[in-house]
């Protein structure tokens, strides 16, 4: 099973991960977590450009989309062999940031068209100005101009794809809680 954990710069995707890790592995689960932009070449050259100043440019942001999909595309083969040998892959961020991030969703489908599609889709939102908080500016993403338009992109976007929405304002237990509560039917359970 593949399960992605999607949301805005600074909406707690990386605490939740470890806490939904620990659920998994505590209910009896091999899990895998990756993470995009990976550790890959192309992982460490996105995530350098991601700090220059033209980092919301349209040019720039077409470049970027080429490289994230190639980056997910070297990927695909480690989830690939996980997703055959029964483990649960959790994934911080996956095309779905493509789409919301450099914004040109038909196109962004296609250059992903090679790209796997995650079963569950999880969508972390969070106030503009509580994650900004949290960020520790060095991205030129991180402004809050910017992220409200990828909030608003994040929702439309969730009704379209079918995404869980999760209220990630509340304190950390009870959006570990919400979680729980999306996955525990796909595993049998009840909470
Ligand atoms: P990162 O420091 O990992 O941020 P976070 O912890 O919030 O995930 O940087 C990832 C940045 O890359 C984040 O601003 C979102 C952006 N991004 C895209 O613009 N497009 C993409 O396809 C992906 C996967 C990420």
């Amino acid at each position: 099973m593949y399960i992605c954990l999607e949301g805005i710069d600074g909406s707690g995707k990386s605490t939740q991960i470890g806490m939904l890790e620990k659920w998994l592995k505590d209910i009896g689960q091999t899990v895998k977590i990756v993470r995009e932009p990976t550790e890959s070449d192309v992982g460490i050259l996105i995530r350098k450009m991601l700090k220059s100043s033209q980092a919301t440019e349209e040019n720039f942001q077409n470049t970027l989309a080429l490289l994230f999909a190639a980056d997910r595309t070297i990927l695909m083969e480690e989830v690939g062999e996980a997703e055959s040998s029964g483990e649960i892959i959790i994934s911080d961020r996956c095309f779905y940031s493509s789409m919301v991030y450099q914004n040109n969703t038909d196109w962004i489908a296609q250059i992903n068209k090679h790209v796997k599609k995650p079963d569950i889709t999880i969508l972390l939102d969070l106030e503009t100005e509580t994650a900004l908080k949290r960020c520790d500016g060095q991205d030129h993403f991180e402004n809050k101009i910017f992220l409200e338009k990828i909030r608003k992109r994040y929702l439309d976007l969730a009704e379209k794809e079918e995404f869980y929405v999760i209220n990630a304002n509340n304190g950390l237990n009870k959006i570990h809680h919400d979680i729980k509560r999306v996955l525990s039917p796909k595993f049998g359970l009840c909470i």
